[in-house]
């Protein structure tokens, strides 16, 4: 390590709330799939700036769009109508189901479920909700009590109004679960910071069903798997309902990540039903549509659909998909179960101490790669990823877990 990322690292241990383990990495550059530290030593970035940088990291277009709209109208509030606001969200419904017809913008993914479940409250005038162990919402003290992994929830389980829990993919479990009192059942369709879980088949049909026959709302939770991931728009595209008309649509679509392809931005969109239930002054937030952060995910929106990026993910994650099938029969005592839609995809690793130290390892081969619930490599790149960048890092990583 050089002696600036050292004096770098000792800076910030003076100053910053320690809560997060760090890899030694300090970032200072991002282009395209690569990213650059503090010593000139280049990345190729698997995790896409955590599934954020769905056109790469600062996209020409982007960054053109956030400097242009920067030096017009960078915030107002939602008291005034806005352009870029009103662009995002006609650009936003037009690739999604058409029952889905309203978009409201916040923040961050967090903020994007507690929109959602005040949403569900108000048209339901219920307060419980079902969702699914192992699942991540996020962090604010609304999506904590509905966050299925523990070790987030736990610790501030006094302050939480907490949900009603049941393993994910069991619609038995789902059934028996929702009730009249049930606001809404809270789902990834693939569950990401959980392992890469795919909903099996006919699951979110199953939900839409009981759910509906409960008089309870379904809220998807696309936040990771949304805006092209998983080669589909949304990832609730690949759930056919049962008699072929269409796919599963939910009441409520939370998004964010990739949607802002950096600039913090998120989302969510509901049917015309669950609109009509809202009152003036329902929601709302100082920087809720802020013109900056709509301009941004207006301009990605347009990228992935110009250069269709959504289609890509799909090829890519496929080939990609079959490339870590292919590791993992060659190495059965080193890998096992691998999952995934498009480019968001696992790997079940079996050795959990080389698990714990991959990204480390991998950083010292030029590579940032994320190992999620302890033991599933996930890789989330950009969506424009060239490939040999994908193949050669995704090689390295391969050749750390093989030993
Ligand atoms: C599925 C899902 N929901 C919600 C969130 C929370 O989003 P944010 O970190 O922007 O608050 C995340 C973040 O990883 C997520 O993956």
């Amino acid at each position: 390590m050089s002696q600036r990322f050292e004096s770098l690292v000792a800076r910030e241990a003076r100053v910053f709330l320690p809560v997060v383990k760090r890899l030694p990495v300090v970032l200072v550059e991002g282009r395209g799939a690569r990213v650059r530290d503090v010593d000139g030593r280049e990345y190729v970035d698997l995790t896409g700036g955590w599934g954020v940088t769905a056109i790469g990291h600062s996209h020409p277009a982007l960054v053109a769009a956030i400097a242009e709209q920067a030096g017009r109208l960078m915030q107002t509030t939602n008291l005034f109508y806005t352009l870029p606001q009103l662009d995002l969200a006609e650009r936003l419904l037009a690739v999604v189901p058409d029952a889905l017809t309203r978009a409201f913008f916040v923040s961050s993914g967090a903020e994007a479920m507690d929109g959602a479940l005040k949403l569900a409250h108000r048209a339901t005038g219920r307060t419980k909700f079902v969702s699914t162990t192992q699942s991540f919402h996020g962090r604010t003290l609304g999506a904590l009590g509905i966050i299925g992994q523990e070790k987030h929830r736990v610790p501030y389980q006094r302050m939480v109004q907490e949900g009603c829990f049941v393993p994910f993919g069991d619609l038995d479990a789902a059934a028996r679960a929702v009730d009249a009192d049930t606001a809404a059942f809270v789902v990834e369709p693939i569950q990401g910071e959980g392992g890469v879980h795919v909903a099996p088949a006919g699951y979110l049909a199953g939900l839409r069903e009981r759910t509906r026959a409960a008089g309870a709302l379904l809220i998807l939770d696309e936040i990771q798997t949304g805006i092209g991931r998983t080669g589909r728009w949304l990832a609730l595209e690949h759930e056919p309902l049962p008699d072929g008309s269409g796919p599963v649509v939910p009441d409520i679509v939370t998004l964010g990540k990739g949607l802002g392809g950096g600039f913090p931005i998120a989302g969510f969109l509901c049917t015309e039903d669950v609109a009509k239930t809202v009152s003036l002054g329902d929601h709302g937030g100082t920087y809720a549509g802020n013109p900056l952060a709509c301009a941004a995910a207006d301009t990605v929106l347009r990228v992935i659909a110009e250069d269709g990026l959504v289609a890509r993910a799909a090829e890519l994650g496929a080939r990609t998909l079959g490339r870590l099938h292919a590791f993992a029969a060659e190495h059965p005592e080193r890998a096992g179960e691998v999952r995934g839609r498009g480019l968001l995809l696992g790997m079940e690793l079996r050795d959990l101490d080389a698990a714990a130290t991959l990204s480390q390892r991998a950083v010292a081969r030029g590579v940032l790669v994320n190992v999620t619930a302890g033991n599933v490599l996930r890789l989330f790149p950009a969506l424009n990823i060239p490939e040999h960048e994908l193949s050669g890092a995704l090689e390295t990583v391969l050749d750390l877990i093989a030993g």
